[in-house]
């Protein structure tokens, strides 16, 4: 059995534990609504890029990502990732997707990718061999895992957001650029408002992103620590509900435990793309302390609540921030990116 397919029993076997111990979380008062900013517009992208040179584009890959999704319900939560983790790191321009070389190693193979399923690179693959039979030379890689990732969030349950096209494929992928462009599962607040902010995401962007949370899983060891050994009290995280914390210290001990273990972000819901991942928040079920975090600052947490009161409204913001994620540093042109046929390798 590959890792991956014992990872995905694990995670059932997890989520199904957790269901069991917990009863429904107690619904929370939700107060003071607050405005979420939606608007800002990407000019380098447009909607209508492909119209001429490949009117077919999005049907192509989604004859893809619906098959996939079908054999393969993992690739949906770790494809939205690959595409935070492309964009994040020298914008989205698909440089996640190439492959290392002698001497020179890739941002796929950084220590914050390793846990990024094949699933998530093969869907790609096999959209871009498609769209490459049909509309040759013409679409890069990043559009297609741009178009992916929203065709998942889609399959999930989530919103079906226009994408704005236009990106073309970028000529660098450095392993080292990676880790400091990422959030780390236990960034503060403050941390995580710098990096989004660095990338032009507004702070009810970073809330709204972090709804990605409503679906997934995440290994024992980016969350092990608040089990056990709070910033080094020995003790757990206050902020997490104690049957949670007991279910969570039976999948994951200190010592010993093993790697391949995840537990679900959403227990409640953990395969649909709902907007259960706030109230989880509020009910101290957030997984990650990054997580959790949103609730517990004073800034973010009149998003939460406005968030999980309102699937209509964290599907807008959503959209809106997904729209902005995929304009981080885009490249257009021969000048400033490249067109690749095989989205692993430089042309
Ligand atoms: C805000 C800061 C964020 C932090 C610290 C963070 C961290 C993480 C970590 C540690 C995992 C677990 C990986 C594993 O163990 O395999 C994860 C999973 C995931 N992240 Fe994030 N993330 C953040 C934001 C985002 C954003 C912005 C998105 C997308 C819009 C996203 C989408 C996902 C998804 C869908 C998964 C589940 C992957 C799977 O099940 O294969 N995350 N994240």
């Amino acid at each position: 059995m590959s890792p991956i397919s014992s990872s995905s029993l694990l995670s059932l076997c997890v989520c199904f534990f957790i269901f069991l111990l917990l009863p429904t979380s107690e619904s929370v008062k939700i107060n003071k609504p607050r405005a979420t900013n939606v608007t800002r517009h990407h000019r380098q992208l447009s909607y209508d890029y492909h119209a001429k040179t490949c009117p077919q584009l999005e049907q192509l890959v989604a004859s893809v990502t619906s098959q996939q999704y079908r054999e393969s319900p993992i690739s949906g939560p770790s494809t939205i990732r690959l595409f935070f983790h492309d964009c994040f790191v020298e914008g989205c321009d698909a440089s996640i997707l190439i492959a290392s070389r002698p001497g020179s190693m890739a941002e796929k193979d950084a220590q914050d990718n390793k846990n990024l399923p094949v699933e998530a690179f093969g869907s790609i693959r096999k959209a871009k061999a498609l769209v490459e039979e049909k509309c040759p030379g013409v679409v890069s890689c990043a559009d297609i895992l741009a178009i992916a990732a929203r065709d998942f969030v889609h399959l999930a349950g989530g919103p079906y957001y226009q994408v704005k096209k236009g990106r073309w494929d970028g000529r660098i992928s450095m392993a080292s650029r990676v880790s400091s462009n990422l959030p780390r599962a236990n960034s503060t607040v403050d941390q995580l408002l710098k990096l989004f902010t660095s990338k032009g995401l507004s702070l009810e962007d970073l809330v709204a992103l972090s709804g990605a949370h409503t679906i997934g899983f995440a290994h024992c060891e980016h969350f092990v620590t608040r089990l056990y050994n709070y910033r080094g009290t020995k003790q757990p995280d206050p902020s997490i509900d104690p049957r949670f914390l007991k279910a969570l210290r039976m999948s994951c001990p200190y010592f010993g435990g093993n790697v391949d273990v995840v537990a679900p972000f959403d227990v409640t819901t953990p395969f649909s793309f709902d907007h259960a991942y706030y109230g989880n928040l509020q009910a101290k079920m957030g997984l990650l302390a990054t997580d959790q975090a949103l609730f517990l600052d004073p800034r973010t947490r009149p998003i939460v609540l406005e968030l999980g009161k309102d699937k209509q409204k964290f599907f807008q913001a959503f959209s809106a921030a997904m729209e902005k994620m995929g304009s981080i540093g885009v490249k257009r042109g021969r000048k400033h990116g490249e067109m690749r046929k095989d989205c692993g390798v430089h042309p």
